[in-house]
């Protein structure tokens, strides 16, 4: 006997964004799924990711693809023995319910769907953030690019976000002064209060030079930047001798057209005056070691020394609406969809 045909919901682009995407720009249709073949499995959709890659990238699919995203979803059907019926995966399937994923690095650079590994009672929903793509970011940005050292001062930006707030923490641990620079002053609490944060600036309403130079009266040894623009050239005109930045994204500027994008204070002067190195992480070159990276922020998380936060929107019909409304700093810690 025949079996029913599966049907997913899937957000499509349907127009290119420009500026802050708007709903218009996406549409939300049903789609049948084929049956798997020999190597593939089915798996549905439980929590879904909503990230700044996204908005970056957006501009690299057409209308009429489906979008892209993470998700945790369950599998419900396999013809892979690395996949069995009833595990959670972690996939780069896109924004929809139903989607089929085999044993291979997507066309992206993620890693090929991987198995969420025992966390005991945390959540699921965990493998998206802190213990999945952004905690790798904070985990392999300090390891790898900031090296920091005990007594250092060190500047976040988005420090209010997933992996502002995770690497923030990581640089307490390692005995540092960190300053995190976000959006509004109940991230600002959430940092200092809960995080362990040294200081706080509110970029919207603080001047932040002057409050760094505040903070940070002999400057600044390591600087990630999660925003770019303005506020990272800012903070590069008040570097120590030899500091170090590492720059992890650029969100400031994500919703700008390839040709108009902002214009910043040039940074060659400070960088030269300073000696400042500037290196860059980008997780998905560490695809090799992605579970070293889960695996010390799951020992960080069980011993007490990292903290998370999750703003979930409820719905995947909302996935589009809780896009935007990170975009916008809606989101303290990552902004999940709970599918
Ligand atoms: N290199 C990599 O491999 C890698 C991997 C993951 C993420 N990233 C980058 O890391 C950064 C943070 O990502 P995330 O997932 O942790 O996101 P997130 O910080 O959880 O959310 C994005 C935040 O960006 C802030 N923002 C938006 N527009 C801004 C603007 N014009 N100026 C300053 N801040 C702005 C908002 O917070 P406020 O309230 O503070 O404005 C918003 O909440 C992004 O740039 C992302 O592209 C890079």
């Amino acid at each position: 006997m025949s079996q029913t045909p599966r049907k997913s919901k899937v957000f499509k682009l349907k127009n290119q964004f420009h500026g802050l995407p708007k709903e218009a720009d996406v549409n939300l249709i049903e789609e049948i799924v084929p049956a798997i073949k020999e190597g593939e499995f089915l798996a549905e959709a439980v929590y879904v990711s909503v990230d700044p890659y996204v908005r970056g990238l957006i501009s690299t699919i057409n209308p009429g693809d489906t979008i892209f995203g993470s998700q945790v979803a369950r599998i419900i059907e396999s013809k892979s023995k690395d996949y069995p019926v009833g595990k959670h995966v972690v996939g780069e399937f896109g924004w929809q319910t139903l989607s089929i994923g085999k044993n291979e690095i997507n066309k992206i650079g993620f890693p090929a769907p991987w198995i969420i590994p025992d966390i005991g009672n945390l959540p699921l929903s965990l493998a998206l953030g802190v213990l999945g793509m952004p905690g790798n970011t904070a985990y392999f940005g300090e390891t790898e690019v900031c090296k920091l050292k005990e007594g250092e001062v060190f500047v976040v930006t988005g420090a209010g976000g997933a992996v502002g707030s995770h690497v923030g923490q990581i640089a307490k641990l390692k005995g540092c002064k960190v300053i995190g620079i976000a959006g509004s002053d109940e991230k600002g609490r959430w940092i200092t209060k809960d995080l362990g944060f040294d200081h706080f600036i509110n970029y919207k309403t603080s001047n932040v030079a002057e409050k760094l130079a505040e903070y940070a009266p002999d400057g600044v040894d390591c600087f990630f930047d999660n925003v770019g623009g303005e506020i990272s050239s800012t903070i590069i005109y008040q570097m120590k001798k030899f500091g170090r930045v590492c720059i992890c994204g650029s969100i400031s500027t994500y919703n700008n057209d390839s040709g108009d994008l902002p214009k910043a204070p040039e940074i060659q002067t400070p960088i030269k005056m300073k000696c400042v190195t500037m290196g860059a992480i980008r997780v998905l070159d560490y695809k090799d070691r992605w579970l070293e990276g889960i695996n010390q922020n799951l020992q960080w998380i069980k011993e007490g020394k990292l903290k998370y936060r999750e703003t979930i929107t409820n719905g995947f019909e909302n996935t589009f609406n809780a896009f935007v409304s990170m975009l916008q700093g809606g989101n303290i810690g990552k902004a999940i969809v709970k599918v």
